[in-house]
């Protein structure tokens, strides 16, 4: 078979292993479900929609929410089935990919997926922005797409607004777009919509899978000036928002204070399991912005397997460049998170 592009024979599947434990706390999303009438008002506006019909071409109804809320023009918003499909339209319309590493691994799995040169520069110390290096980068050949997320990924580290605003600085004279992706920015209380207002070298990403509670829905939107977002709006298939996730965004947008709410309340969560944590012997917790933790333990093998024998699934991030030993906890329920603290005290004894 020679049909497919060359690149693509080398290409694995995305990093994710999925495993059963009774407390997961492994993908970073809410705890907590969609309240049971918010639910049952989804569904009525499902049932009541026609499904015979496509939905809206570009998801109209959807971005004209959004436009109210978030106080952005309707034509500088695209919705789409997960901003990792956002992700990937940047890449593809990018002549380069930069990031930090380590950084959100789909990052990198766009450029991949679409042939797109990459490259990354390590973070400084104490996970700050590289922004010399990414500058560096920036002054060096062809212009492209730069991500940086913030609250940042997986290390939690939310980046002074000087620093990345050098680096939109820096995109604009060079002729590249900065994506900052805000997908933990409800549990951070950040907010990088001011710079994108101020610079339209500047997107924003978000999603509905965090303080929203949507993971299983399937919705991002990113915020552009009208001309970025018609290019990218124009790479996506057309009417690829269905009718079902419409409803169900639709409805979460009549509430739009939830997020941030379960935002605050997952943020106080992480900063009593952190505090806690502080005493354990042997594990060293990372401050984080965001609704997850790295962890630095040992021996992340066996703090792992003591966790899961303890009924809790966290996800080892030992194999990425300078996380030797890290463990990255999602934020659960009070009840959740007691379990995982009684877990990690009793998995020094093992
Ligand atoms: C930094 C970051 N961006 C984007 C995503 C993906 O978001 P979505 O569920 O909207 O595709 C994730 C998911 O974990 C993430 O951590």
């Amino acid at each position: 078979m020679d049909a497919f592009k060359p690149h693509l024979s080398g290409l694995g599947a995305y990093p994710y292993r999925k495993v059963d434990a009774a407390i997961k706390l492994d993908q970073n999303e809410s705890p907590w479900d969609l309240p049971e009438d918010l639910k049952n008002r989804a569904l009525e506006r499902m049932r009541l929609a026609p499904w015979n019909r496509y939905p809206d071409m570009h998801a109209e109804g959807v971005r004209a929410l959004l436009s109210r809320f978030l106080e952005w023009p309707a034509e500088g918003i695209v919705v789409a089935p997960g901003s990792n499909f956002l992700l990937l339209a940047l890449a593809q319309a990018a002549k380069r990919v930069l990031d930090t590493s380590p950084s959100f691994a789909f990052y990198e799995g766009a450029a991949r997926v679409t042939a797109t040169p990459y490259r990354s520069v390590p973070l400084g110390p104490d996970f700050a922005l590289p922004v010399d290096g990414l500058v560096r980068e920036m002054d060096e050949g062809e212009a492209g797409v730069v991500f940086v997320a913030t609250p940042h990924a997986p290390t939690g580290a939310a980046f002074p607004v000087p620093d990345v605003a050098r680096v939109a600085a820096r995109a604009r004279e060079r002729g590249w777009i900065l994506a900052i992706d805000e997908a933990y920015c409800q549990f951070s209380g950040t907010d990088f919509r001011p710079l994108a207002r101020e610079n339209p070298n500047v997107v924003i990403l978000r999603t509905f899978s965090k303080a929203f509670g949507l993971g299983g829905v399937r919705a991002g939107f990113l915020l552009a000036v009208p001309d970025v977002a018609g290019k990218l709006q124009a790479m996506l298939p057309p009417f690829d928002v269905p009718v079902h996730t419409a409803a169900i965004i639709e409805t979460v947008l009549e509430f739009p204070a939830r997020a941030a709410e379960v935002g605050a309340r997952l943020a106080a969560e992480r900063d009593r399991v952190i505090a806690a944590l502080g005493g354990h012997p042997t594990w060293r917790p990372c401050p984080s912005r965001a609704n997850f933790f790295l962890v630095r333990t040992p021996d992340a093998e066996a703090a792992w397997r003591s966790l899961l024998a303890r009924g809790i699934l966290v996800r080892r991030q030992d194999h990425l460049p300078g996380l030797a030993g890290c463990l990255r906890v999602s934020v659960g329920t009070p009840e959740e998170n007691d379990a995982f603290l009684r877990a990690a005290f009793e998995a020094t004894t093992d």
